[in-house]
């Protein structure tokens, strides 16, 4: 047994795994109040484990999931912004999905990939929310690379794919240069490796033709949908979800016609991002 859920005994912390390898949900804490640092440290261990922690009946302000957040390091406002509140805080609003993605649809991605320094984390809180629908799925990125065959895994080794959000970002007043990443990353804490490609992010494997790089990612897309590799949440009022946006890609189900869905997520920067926003900014 982990030192994690050791500790999470010790704190009288519940965990409730979604899936054998992706998602706990996690009962006795509550995110109204400051962490302890061994609280702190104990989330840490469980999110590198668990990859997406879920927190239920957690009615907290924007503050406080600011706060929250800043327990695993500096936070990242999106370039496309936040509430009128807090810069960092973006709102996930169901009516911007034309704006920022390319016919609105939903797509198997990771957060701000098209960075050289790609976000951490996220904390994602739910605001308005339909009855039923507006699920969202994770899928784990290790077990997807654990689980391709062997040839599959020595083609995109060493192959390198284009995180291309230029459009947006232009539309934003944003200048950024264009960013590959490779297909396989190493979590630079677990020593994973993790299959991530941004669906979302007109992708493009570098090195090959185009009719080549449709082929792999479309076979690579298969993997990523099987449903052994995934934890899907169902969203109530007053759920937040907490995710290692290094571990693998997610997935927003968009299954509720004309519902005003909106949420609101915090992005936990990298260890070395350049340009880093303290929430009062
Ligand atoms: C996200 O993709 O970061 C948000 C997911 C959601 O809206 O369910």
């Amino acid at each position: 047994m982990s030192s994690a859920v050791l500790e999470a005994r010790d704190l009288s912390l519940t965990v409730e795994r979604l899936n054998p390898t992706i998602g706990a949900e996690i009962g006795g804490v509550d995110l109204t109040q400051p962490l302890t640092a061994q609280l702190r440290d104990t989330l840490r261990g469980l999110l590198l484990k668990h990859k997406v922690l879920f927190f239920r009946d957690q009615d907290i302000t924007r503050d406080q999931q600011v706060a929250f957040a800043l327990n695993f390091g500096e936070l990242y406002a999106h370039p496309t912004g936040g509430v009128e509140t807090h810069r960092v805080v973006q709102p996930i609003a169901a009516e911007n999905f034309k704006k920022y993605v390319a016919n609105g649809e939903s797509h198997w991605h990771t957060d701000t990939s098209w960075r050289i320094d790609p976000s951490f984390g996220a904390v994602l809180r739910a605001v308005t929310i339909p009855e039923v629908g507006g699920d969202t799925i994770w899928a784990d990125g290790a077990a997807i690379y654990r689980g391709l065959p062997e040839d599959l895994k020595a083609r995109i080794d060493d192959l390198y794919v284009i995180h291309d959000y230029q459009d947006a970002l232009r539309r934003s007043g944003v200048n950024y240069p264009l960013v590959a990443h490779p297909i396989v990353r190493t979590h630079p804490e677990t020593g994973e490796d993790i299959f991530w490609i941004n669906f979302g992010l007109k992708p493009r494997i570098v090195d090959l033709d185009k009719a080549e790089s449709d082929a792999l990612l479309a076979r690579l897309y298969e993997e990523v949908k099987r449903p052994e590799y995934h934890a899907r949440f169902r969203w109530r009022k007053n759920s937040v979800a907490f995710w290692d946006n290094r571990a693998g890609l997610h997935f927003a189900v968009r299954d509720y016609g004309d519902f005003p869905r909106v949420m609101e997520r915090v992005l936990i920067a990298s260890d070395d991002i350049p340009h880093r926003v303290r929430p009062s900014a």
